[in-house]
């Protein structure tokens, strides 16, 4: 359970539980914000960025270890690959596994192309298997796909593209029925309405939830439709470079079996990158909430083939990440936990913010109570702050722990902490990337015009900072229009001779601008991976 000084703080926080819960903390001025945030979000530490050398997005900023990926050589270079061989040829090629790639899948499938998903771990290994607090969408009454605009647009700093994010609020209704007739199990209340409740910077209880696997549930529905449409899905292979021909078109990938090591050739008349974020690079030595293959892959493919970057620069740094115990460091706490009721709070039992600040906001204010001002829990890998979760049960009655966050409970409990009598501690976790590869509203990069990129390998959805149940979202949205949008377009494309030229002309460029390295890039599993065959 808790230390002795962690529990002499515990009493502090009960202390203060009753008088906290007659005054909601206030909510902080623009000005306020915009000042915390220079100060003490991640994203403002100019020394963890570096200039990108090469490339379409040559001179502008990027987290070091993303800049280091794009200054690294490419897997094949001096490899000799057949591209005459041809080991897989399809209409659609979809590299990446998860929510965005199975979404998009299904509607290629659809629309009667044919379609192949390659992954490099299993289908599911995603992000989207592990967020927690839903998915938004404006379907009630009260609330509209404007509304939703305005809040997203606000919270993402006024930078999302508009065509972006336009879509995305627009056929948010859509996706939820979408999602509800293919069987994901949406918590209903007695009458079979969907329950709906606020997030971060939400003016509109928008967010739709499976109590708090909303991502496990979304991506088990879309998984067992990829299954039983026998979509082929090769499982343990990475897409390592593109493939492009003599029209200058994306024309497939070079793959990797990674258990074999052997190279092959997928031939695709389009592509589409969903191939997620990039938490498992661990930018400024965060933990991360993120799944294990989580290694900008897809940033590294696009940039390589001539896609340019959007936002390289803006990370999501998860304001509750679990601090304590250290067996879980950097898991997701979601959002949902703050919906609820929970408070946070310093070592002294005092509410330092409103508890639905957006992410950015709320991450940078943790920091600061835990820095500058001294009111960190201590924890053996740092410090953290409080969120006070018995405050949900007092809220909203006995069992609604159990009811609406069961699978945070339990996870708790495996350490002998229970939520519902004690608050447990947090601290921000490297979370979701804000940029990547960035497309039209057609869902196409700029520079290939028969390449796609969906979910969060896009840049520009949602800004700078992305509000919570959004990126659910994003991955249904974005995803069923890639596979809608790279059916079409595969009707129309005439491939012509294949080649890997870009890939010289890159390491051309690396060279000309004087970078000498032995790395190569993508990463495909983090740095701690065990490589044995
Ligand atoms: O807090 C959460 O449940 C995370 C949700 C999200 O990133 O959208």
């Amino acid at each position: 359970m808790f230390t002795p000084e962690m529990m002499e703080s515990v009493k502090k926080v009960e202390a203060t539980r009753d008088a906290r819960m007659q005054t909601e903390p206030r909510r902080m001025t623009a000005e306020e914000k915009d000042e915390l945030l220079k100060a003490f979000h991640p994203d403002y530490r100019q020394e963890a960025f570096s200039e990108i050398k090469i490339g379409p997005n040559k001179g502008e900023k990027a987290p070091q270890e993303l800049a280091h990926l794009l200054h690294s050589n490419s897997r094949i270079l001096g490899e000799d690959i057949d591209l005459t061989k041809i080991d897989y040829d399809t209409d659609v090629l979809i590299i990446g596994g998860g929510g965005a790639g199975a979404s998009a899948a299904i509607e290629a499938h659809e629309a009667g192309a044919d379609v192949m998903i390659v992954t490099k771990l299993r289908i599911g290994d995603a992000n989207t298997m592990m967020a927690e607090g839903g998915i938004q969408a404006a379907d009630k009454p009260n609330d509209s796909p404007v509304q939703h605009y305005l809040d997203a647009f606000g919270g993402g700093h006024f930078a999302a593209r508009p065509e972006l994010l336009k879509r995305l609020v627009m056929e948010a209704p859509d996706a939820i029925k979408w999602l509800n007739e293919l069987g994901v199990m949406f918590d209903k209340d007695d009458d079979g309405v969907m329950v709906t409740t606020h997030g971060g910077g939400t003016s509109r209880k928008r967010m739709h939830a499976c109590k708090d696997y909303s991502g496990a549930e979304i991506m088990r529905t879309v998984r067992d439709e990829v299954i039983n449409r026998k979509i082929p899905v090769i499982e343990f292979t990475s897409a390592v470079e593109l493939i492009k021909d003599t029209n200058g078109h994306v024309a497939g990938a070079v793959l990797l079996n990674m258990e074999t090591g052997d190279y092959m050739v997928a031939r695709a008349k389009t592509v589409i990158i969903a191939t997620g974020g990039a938490g498992r690079m661990h930018y400024q030595n965060f933990p991360t909430s993120n799944h294990y293959g989580a290694t900008a892959d897809g940033l590294v493919l696009g940039y390589r083939a001539g896609a340019p970057l959007l936002y390289q620069d803006t990370i999501q740094y998860h304001p509750t990440g679990v601090a304590y115990p250290s067996q879980i460091f950097g898991a997701l706490v979601t959002e949902k936990v703050r919906s609820l009721g929970a408070m946070l709070v310093n070592v002294d039992g005092e509410a330092f913010m409103h508890p639905l600040e957006t992410r950015d906001v709320s991450a940078a204010s943790i920091i600061r109570e835990c820095t500058a001002r001294g009111k960190g829990v201590d924890t053996p890998l740092g410090s953290g702050v409080w969120l006070d979760t018995p405050m949900i049960e007092k809220l909203g009655g006995p069992g609604t722990i159990e009811k609406r966050i069961p699978a945070m409970l339990r996870m708790y409990l495996n350490y002998d902490i229970d939520m519902r009598k004690v608050p447990i501690l947090v601290y921000p976790t490297l979370h979701y990337q804000n940029g990547g590869l960035e497309i039209g509203g057609d869902g196409f990069t700029k520079a290939i015009d028969n390449l796609l990129v969906a979910g969060e390998a896009v840049g520009g959805i949602h800004g700078r900072n992305r509000l919570m149940g959004n990126s659910l979202l994003d991955i249904i949205v974005f995803g069923r229009n890639a596979g809608k949008a790279a059916a079409a377009k595969a009707k129309e494309i005439e491939l012509g001779e294949l080649t890997l030229k870009h890939i010289e002309d890159y390491a051309a460029a690396l060279n000309e601008a004087g970078i000498e390295t032995n790395d190569v890039s993508p990463l495909l599993l983090p740095k701690y991976a065990r490589h044995e065959r």
